[in-house]
């Protein structure tokens, strides 16, 4: 009985506990103070504010981990620093350690037995007041006078680490001196300050820079901003999304961006900063697939930042690994190198002859060639060497030279270190793209790779996908391969199964949509149905026509299409496969389709912008299924009605990948949909292999029909003729005669931006042509309507024409 009681205490003890850590505020005032369990949290709950521990590397013993104050993303399950207070000073253990306002009103970390400070805010506070500190929602952490709250006193934003929020500042003030810019961690588990910065030009131009700290090269800069955008970055105006201000007047010199919420669900969380590998990069948390997904990248390419693998490197673009040591080199730090913390590079595995032995007069130092490379920077050109020998015997006189080249514009010599060594896209045969670099290495280790040849063919991941993708091509393969590996598990009914989908029990989801009641429509493969999962979530259900592949063939299709996620993709939530019925379960989508708000008159009217970031999505969702070099997806059903629209008209593409799903029924479904002309392309009904560029093709009359406002039917040909033509034609003929103006739907009363919609007619029009080959690919189409990509006046699509 006593052991009972001592039990229950125990209990109720721990529940007390526990509650008193999860009642969480934004504030702390004076006299109170934030334990090392606690945290606080914005009131918006997205981020929260208290001590991490950074993970100790199971690779390197010698990163023991440490504690940091800092903020991030709270409702992110894998954690995510945004900010850090004492980066250079780490904390060792937690005892007694605490948050507190101290006496003289700053923010401070102590230790609360002895009453050491750690970290201060170090806030000038002259006059005596009380002092509070918050949390706010934007996540910027403020100390103010508690008295009178805008007395801000210190704000984090004014003190950044690496990211760069919504509504701070990049730059600086004029009166106090304070000047804001952001450098990456020192490796991916230190928050120390590390080797790249990204800062408001100090010369006075108004551009941004990328600068390497320890050499002080700036590798990368926005260009100059020109009232609307920065010159490098002409597809910041295409964003319509993000909302940048550069600012400068008396007072103050800055940069500011925010997220505009017409365009962006307030709830969608973005992450911009710079990154270990000194690129800027923007990540969205993508809800399906748990991960932040990496939306942009500067310098576009790795191999731009200045000096990314460290001394004695070679880096190739576009390869996982893009880092590897040059032959007769080998990694310096194996430890920091698998942080990512590349700065010591690679050292020699022998000597040089004249360093090991000064009194050696004739060096039996060799020279090894590095073929088919851009050649490294501050080379010293020797006028005086008129051939390659004469070339390599002035460095080998000089101990410091570490390599030569000798091409048309004569001999260079490089000295110590060797940074920025790029491998470039050569032949076998010819090596006109690059340039030989010859590297001095002792002959002892020349010998060695006679007979141990690294081939440099080794990690290049081949295929032209790759390369036009680049780097965020690699994220996502990556994204998907580790899903697919983490994928093995088997399907329990009713739980997460493959990539997160979740395999769905027929009973649960008749109960879900209460006996398929709420039809939300119909299309070529079945009907779709409102439902609801634990009373909250809102679902669409998919109940499939058919007779479809068996059961075990679905179940690798579904999981295979639930991999593939993309913002505007609609994602896969689940499935359910018993005896012979199918169903697929999708995020609802609360605005319907796309068919609904263009042709329906008692449907709101889409302002153009709105229509425009339309296009732009489903452009870039469709380029994501064509280019995902995984499996190429054909959507082969673009229409308007497979267009939908979330809570802030962000498009989703629905129904991709019901080709597989069908199987050899998928013919069937196609004979009856070739009845229904419009959007298929005429490689259809000619009976040729079917490309991708069917799906340009109906992208193009989905495009004009945004435009217009209405179908693609027959339209008069002029408006004093009776001669009717069909209305993508008509479209053409008016673009030839720059009158875009007359196409545009005239419910948007000429609140239009006619460049844009130029140029989406533009876009249209080739998209529609007879000749696949002459359509653009889908990739290319987000590029010119971002506006990064200029585009000819495209010819009449003759073949549609005579077709009709
Ligand atoms: C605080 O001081 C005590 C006593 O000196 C020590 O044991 C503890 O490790 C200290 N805590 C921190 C976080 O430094
Ligand atoms: C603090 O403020 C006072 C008065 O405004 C000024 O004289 C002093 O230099 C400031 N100190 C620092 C460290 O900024
Ligand atoms: C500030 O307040 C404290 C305690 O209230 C007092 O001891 C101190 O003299 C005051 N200092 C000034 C400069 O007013
Ligand atoms: C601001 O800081 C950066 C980096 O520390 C520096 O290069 C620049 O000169 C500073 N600008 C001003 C106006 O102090
Ligand atoms: C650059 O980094 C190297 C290696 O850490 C170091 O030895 C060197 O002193 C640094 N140079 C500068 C200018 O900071
Ligand atoms: C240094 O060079 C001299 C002369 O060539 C040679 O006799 C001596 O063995 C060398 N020493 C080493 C350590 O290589």
């Amino acid at each position: 009985m006593p052991r009972l009681l001592h039990f229950f205490t125990l209990i109720l003890h721990l529940r007390i506990a526990a509650s008193s850590t999860t009642t969480t505020t934004d504030t702390i005032l004076a006299g109170q103070a934030l334990a090392a369990s606690d945290k606080l949290v914005s009131k918006n709950g997205r981020y929260a504010l208290g001590f991490f521990q950074t993970s100790s590397s199971r690779k390197s013993p010698q990163h023991t981990s440490s504690w940091y104050l800092g903020i991030w993303f709270n409702t992110v399950p894998t954690f995510t620093s945004a900010w850090v207070a004492n980066r250079e000073k780490p904390i060792k253990d937690t005892a007694s350690l605490e948050l507190t306002i101290s006496q003289d009103g700053n923010l401070v970390i102590q230790n609360q037995s002895t009453k050491s400070i750690i970290w201060s805010t170090q806030a000038n506070i002259t006059r005596n007041s009380t002092t509070a500190a918050v949390l706010l929602s934007s996540g910027n952490l403020v100390l103010a006078n508690s008295a009178d709250s805008s007395e801000v006193l210190w704000q984090s934003f004014d003190h950044p680490t690496d990211t760069f929020f919504p509504g701070a500042k990049l730059g600086w003030d004029k009166v106090t001196g304070l000047n804001r810019s952001f450098v990456s961690w020192k490796n991916s588990i230190d928050p120390a300050a590390g080797g790249y910065r990204y800062e408001l030009d100090p010369s006075g131009v108004d551009q941004l820079l990328l600068v390497a700290l320890n050499s002080s090269t700036t590798y990368w800069s926005t260009g100059a901003w020109n009232g609307k955008y920065f010159s490098s970055i002409p597809e910041m105006t295409a964003r319509h999304s993000i909302s940048a201000k550069f600012v400068d007047n008396d007072r103050e010199k800055y940069l500011t961006y925010h997220l505009v919420e017409e365009y962006m669900d307030p709830n969608m969380l973005t992450r911009h900063a710079i990154d270990v590998s000194g690129q800027l990069k923007t990540f969205i948390w993508m809800k399906g697939s748990q991960d932040w997904v990496m939306i942009s990248a500067q310098p576009k390419a790795q191999c731009d930042v200045y000096a990314v693998c460290g001394p004695f490197t070679i880096c190739t673009d576009n390869v996982v690994p893009h880092c590897i040591c040059m032959d007769g080199f080998t990694i310096a730090s194996p430890e920091d190198w698998e942080l990512e913390d590349r700065v010591d590079g690679c050292s020699r595995n022998t000597q040089l002859d004249c360093i090991r032995n000064i009194s050696t007069t004739h060096t039996t130092d060799k020279f090894y060639h590095e073929p088919c490379v851009r050649l490294p920077q501050n080379a010293r050109d020797v006028e005086t060497a008129a051939s390659s020998s004469e070339c390599a015997q002035i460095c080998l006189n000089d101990c410091s030279c570490t390599a030569y080249s000798f091409g048309d514009s004569g001999c260079s010599v490089w000295h110590n270190e060797l940074v920025n060594i790029r491998r470039l896209q050569c032949s076998d045969t010819d090596n006109s793209n690059g340039e030989t670099l010859y590297l001095r290495i002792s002959a002892k280790d020349v010998h060695s790779l006679k007979f141990n040849r690294r081939g440099i063919v080794i990690g290049i991941v081949t295929g032209t996908c790759i390369s036009a993708l680049g780097l965020f091509g690699i994220i996502i393969l990556l994204m998907i391969w580790t899903n697919k590996t983490s994928s093995s598990g088997r399907t329990v009914n009713g739980s997460r199964g493959c990539n997160g989908i979740v395999a769905f029990r027929y009973n649960d989801l008749q109960r879900a949509t209460q006996k398929f009641t709420e039809k939300l429509g119909a299309g070529s493969f079945g009907s779709v149905f409102k439902g609801f999962i634990n009373d909250s979530n809102a679902i669409a259900v998919k109940r499939l026509d058919g007779a479809y592949q068996g059961e075990k063939q679905f179940r690798a299709e579904v999981s295979s299409i639930g991999a593939v996620q993309h913002i505007n993709l609609v994602k896969l939530v689940g499935f359910c496969c018993e005896d012979s019925k199918r169903l697929l379960v999708y995020e609802y989508m609360s605005n319907r389709s796309l068919d609904v708000h263009l042709f329906q008159s008692n449907s709101t009217v889409l302002s153009w912008d709105a229509r425009y970031q339309i296009a732009l999505g489903v452009a870039r969702g469709l380029s994501y299924l064509h280019d995902s070099c995984r499996d190429c997806i054909i959507h082969c059903d673009i229409k308007p009605a497979n267009i939908l629209l979330d809570d802030s008209f962000l498009p989703k593409i629905a129904d991709f990948g019901m080709a597989k799903l069908l199987g050899r029924d998928y013919s069937r479904v196609l004979t009856t949909m070739k009845g229904t002309v419009g959007y298929l392309a005429p490689e259809w009904i000619t009976g040729v292999a079917i490309t991708p560029k069917v799906d340009v093709y109906s992208y193009g009359m989905v495009l004009l029909e945004i435009l217009s406002g209405r179908r693609n039917t027959w339209a008069p040909f002029s408006s004093n003729s009776n001669l009717d033509v069909y209305f993508p034609v008509h479209a053409a003929h008016k673009l030839l005669e720059g009158d875009v103006g007359n196409l545009v739907d005239h419910m948007l009363h000429g609140v239009v931006n006619l460049d844009e919609a130029e140029l989406a007619c533009k876009v249209a029009c080739w998209c529609i042509q007879d000749d696949e080959l002459d359509r653009p690919t889908m990739g290319q189409v987000v590029q010119i309507l971002e506006g990064v990509v200029e585009i000819r006046m495209p010819p009449i699509p003759r073949f549609l024409q005579a077709m009709i």
